[in-house]
């Protein structure tokens, strides 16, 4: 789909990203094994980081850069007339409204809220929303992550959008006759697929519902790997939440913008603590008065996280330094995901059955990257048509220095409905002793969770196609299945009553590899320890 010019522009990229990398990311090499302080010593030289949706990597020069900083520099608490503390004052407003210019967003319509992260700026807006004395109407996208899901639990009313079409249809209906605030919100980005959802949706809310329904966009896994542009506050979400070390690997902080033109939502808000009140009588009377000069001093309760916002500043201008921008970012992982998308794509097994079952969305495409973000969430199957348990293969890859995420991803919609999970069965499950992450992972002939590889701006091809490698090597079965006759289970043994059956068998002969899976029908001893060959 590229052309040679592209290809050719992207492959120079890739080269440059791979020198930088050695320099910038020495953890990736093992670092970490002969430094004194390591608390990693399993980390092997040639780790292939592909958890970036999790956490991107930061870079030395942005650890160095921080450090120097807070070694040349007296900073104090805020709000005092001590230097030290105008010299954070002044810092912090500046580092404000240089997070602002990266999302095009005027100061005069957009301010900047400080928060611990992304799923910390949610719940500011849905205390706002909970705060209102006639409570409030909620509506999310299914794809969203947990962090705003868990907002329903404080509405008064709440509705689950099962696809685009439905929300679409939502929009298109107009105004509702319900008087209370309403808020909807999606994620711009899902962090189960990748998959990109529609950024125009603020705007047509707003114009639909003529301003009654506020939008919530969360941007903390699009903006990793894509600019997002709030130039024009008329069609921008009302709330925008970042998580900022997922776009610098560090620091550890969060970030809530706000279109001004929307912040009367707060004034109901009833908390106040250290820096958003003026004045608190508390002995014989209860009297307060909240700060009302800027949305920002009225929502960032005690004192700011000084030094992780300082390390902000360092975090956009290294960044900047060694990718140039986010644009740049969007196309070299765009490249990288379609070529991943591609290599798992095709592997097969010996008798020609896909052994990648990829969850993308039908909306979306690899390599465009408007509509898919640089994740691959998918299943391995075995020829047979089994599931490969995605436990094992967490930690096939960890021996084999993958990095990457498995199970339910925070994002229970998504993962349902790619796996064609009905409530009853995730219920049922939870009761058969499913848990996100646990060996379980395999319950009723279903996958319970998937396996996410997830990409980054230091990402490079190499790692892309050592980790279609890997598959391959451990995954790709190159014979093919023993044709045994059909058995009946008279044969083995007489029917029970029971609902229950044994449907598969896999004996792991080797500690942490994968699995061996017992042809169907073929009969296999049981020791007095278990399965012959199993875990030996
Ligand atoms: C789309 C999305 N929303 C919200 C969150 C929660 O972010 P945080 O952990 O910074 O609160 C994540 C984290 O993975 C995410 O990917």
């Amino acid at each position: 789909m590229y052309s040679v010019m592209a290809e050719n522009e992207r492959m120079n990229y890739d080269k440059a990203v791979g020198e930088l990398r050695l320099r910038e990311y020495p953890m990736l090499q093992g670092a970490s094994l002969h430094t004194l302080h390591s608390y990693n010593s399993d980390l092997c030289p040639g780790t292939i980081y592909l958890d970036h949706a999790g956490t991107t990597l930061y870079a030395k020069s942005l650890i160095e850069r921080f450090s120097a900083d807070m070694v040349g520099n007296l900073y104090g608490n805020p709000h005092s007339a001590s230097n030290s503390s105008q010299l954070t004052t002044r810092r912090i407003e500046d580092i404000r409204l240089r997070l602002l210019g990266l999302f095009k967003a005027d100061p005069a319509e957009f301010d900047v809220v400080f928060v611990a992260n992304a799923t910390a700026g949610i719940k500011l807006v849905m205390d706002a929303f909970r705060d209102q004395e006639v409570g409030f109407w909620y509506g999310y996208h299914r794809d969203s992550h947990t962090s705003l899901i868990g907002v329903r639990e404080s509405a008064t009313y709440h509705r689950c959008y099962e696809s685009d079409a439905e929300v679409e249809g939502w929009i298109e209906e107009g105004c509702s006759q319900d008087a209370r605030p309403a808020l909807f919100a999606y994620p711009a980005q899902s962090n189960m697929n990748g998959r990109r959802l529609p950024l125009d949706w603020s705007r047509r809310i707003r114009n639909k519902k003529q301003g009654s329904v506020y939008t919530l966009l969360d941007a903390a896994a699009l903006v990793s790997t894509s600019p997002l542009d709030l130039g024009d506050s008329e069609s921008a979400p009302d709330f925008t939440v970042l998580s900022l070390y997922k776009m610098f690997g560090f620091p550890d902080l969060g970030a809530l913008i706000v279109r001004k033109a929307a912040s009367s939502i707060f004034d109901k808000r009833r908390y106040f603590g250290g820096g958003t009140v003026e004045m608190v009588v508390c002995l014989r009377e209860q009297w307060h008065v909240k700060k009302t000069d800027n949305l920002h001093e009225r929502l960032e309760d005690g004192t700011l996280p000084i030094h992780s916002i300082m390390a902000l500043d360092a975090a956009i201008s290294v960044h900047r330094e060694l990718y140039s921008s986010l644009d740049e970012v969007a196309k070299h992982t765009a490249f990288l995901a379609a070529k991943l998308y591609e290599g798992l794509t095709t592997l097969q097994h010996a008798n020609g059955e896909s052994v990648c079952q990829v969850y993308k969305d039908p909306a979306a495409t690899y390599g465009d990257s408007s509509t898919q973000g640089p994740v691959v969430a998918f299943n391995l199957r075995t020829q047979c048509g089994g599931w490969v348990s995605n436990a094992e293969v967490e930690k096939l890859a960890a021996v084999k220095n993958f990095q990457l995420r498995t199970g339910g991803l925070c994002n229970p919609g998504g993962v349902a409905s790619a796996l064609g999970l009905a409530p009853w069965e995730m219920k049922e499950n939870f009761s058969a002793g499913q848990r996100c992450g646990n060996d379980n992972d395999i319950i009723r002939a279903k996958p319970t969770g998937m396996i996410r590889v997830s990409l980054g701006p230091m990402s490079t091809l190499e790692d892309v196609t050592s980790f279609v490698e890997f598959v391959r090597e451990f995954f790709v079965q190159d014979a093919p299945p023993a044709i045994t006759p059909p058995v009946t289970l008279l044969d083995i043994e007489p029917p029970t009553p029971s609902r229950l059956y044994v449907e598969s068998l896999a004996v792991y002969p080797i500690k942490s590899c994968a699995a061996f899976s017992v042809p169907p029908g073929e009969a296999w001893e049981v020791r007095r320890e278990g399965l012959a060959w199993d875990r030996k």
